[in-house]
C-alpha cells in the first residue's frame, strides 16, 4: 500500500509542489460544511444540531490523528512554531517582508490549533449540556454559547489571513485547499 506522505516527497509535475494531501482536504471541507450546518441548526431539538456537531467531533479527532500520523505539511510538528517564530513572522507580515511559506505559516499554524480547539470545546460543552449531569446549568449553556461565537470571530480572521497571504504572495490558497498542489517552491521559500 502507498503512504500518502511518498506521493508528496515524489518530484511531482514541473511547476508544481504537492503540500495538502487528501484527508487533509476532505477533512477541512467536511469541517467547513458540518460547522456551518450545526451553526444554522443551533438551539434546534430534531436532532440535526447534535447529529452534525457530532460528525464535527469525528473530524476534528481524525484530523488531530492526521496531525500526528499524516504526510509532511499535516503534521503539527511540521507547522507549530515556537513564539520567536511566530513574532517574527508576524512583524514580517506587518512590514511586508514575510516569507512565502510552503505549509501553514506561523500564524496560520496557530490558528489551525485555535479553530480546532474552539470546535473541540463547542462539541464537549454541547455534549455535556445533553446529559442527565449536567443537563440545565447555565454555566454550561454560556460555555457553548460564547464558544459559538468564538469560532464566528475565529472564521472570519481565518478567511481573512488566506485572503490577505493569498494576495502577499499572488497565490491562491484556496485553490491550494482543492487541488492540494501550489506554484513550486522557490529558493527564498520555507518548506
Ligand atoms: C467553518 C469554517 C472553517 C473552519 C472551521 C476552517 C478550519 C480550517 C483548518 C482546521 C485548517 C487547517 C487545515 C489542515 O491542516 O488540516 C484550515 C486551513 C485552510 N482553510 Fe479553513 N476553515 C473554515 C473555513 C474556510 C473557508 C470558508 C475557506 C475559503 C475561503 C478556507 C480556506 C482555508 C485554506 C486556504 C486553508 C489553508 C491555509 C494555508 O494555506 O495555510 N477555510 N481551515
Ligand atoms: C461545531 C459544533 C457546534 C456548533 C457550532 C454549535 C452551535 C450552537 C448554537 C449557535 C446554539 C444556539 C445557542 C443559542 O442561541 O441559544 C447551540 C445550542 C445547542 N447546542 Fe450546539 N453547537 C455545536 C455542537 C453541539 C453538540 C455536539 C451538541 C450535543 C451533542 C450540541 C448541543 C446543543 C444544545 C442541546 C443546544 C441548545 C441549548 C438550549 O437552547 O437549551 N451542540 N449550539
Amino acid at each position: 500500500m502507498s503512504n500518502p506522505s511518498d506521493e508528496l516527497n515524489a518530484p511531482g509535475q514541473p511547476g508544481v509542489s504537492p503540500v495538502w494531501d487528501r484527508p487533509v482536504r476532505l477533512l477541512h471541507w467536511a469541517l467547513v460544511l458540518c460547522v456551518a450546518a450545526a451553526w444554522w441548526t443551533g438551539g434546534r431539538t430534531d436532532g440535526w444540531h447534535e447529529n452534525l456537531g457530532y460528525a464535527v467531533a469525528a473530524i476534528v479527532a481524525l484530523r488531530l490523528a492526521w496531525g500526528f500520523a499524516g504526510s509532511r505539511y499535516a503534521r503539527f510538528a511540521q507547522f507549530v512554531r515556537g513564539p520567536r517564530a511566530t513574532w517574527a513572522y508576524a512583524h514580517g507580515v506587518w512590514r511586508g517582508t514575510a516569507p512565502r511559506y510552503i505549509g501553514h505559516n506561523p500564524l496560520g499554524g496557530w490558528m489551525v490549533l485555535a479553530l480546532l480547539a474552539c470546535c473541540a470545546t463547542l462539541c464537549l460543552s454541547g455534549w455535556l449540556y445533553t446529559t442527565d449531569w449536567l443537563w440545565g446549568y447555565a454555566w454550561l449553556y454560556w460555555t457553548h454559547f460564547v464558544a459559538g461565537w468564538v469560532l464566528v470571530g475565529l472564521v472570519v480572521l481565518h478567511v481573512a489571513g488566506v485572503a490577505f497571504t493569498s494576495w502577499q504572495h499572488r497565490e491562491n490558497l484556496v485553490r491550494a485547499m482543492v487541488t492540494g498542489a501550489k506554484p513550486a517552491a522557490g529558493e527564498a521559500d520555507v518548506r
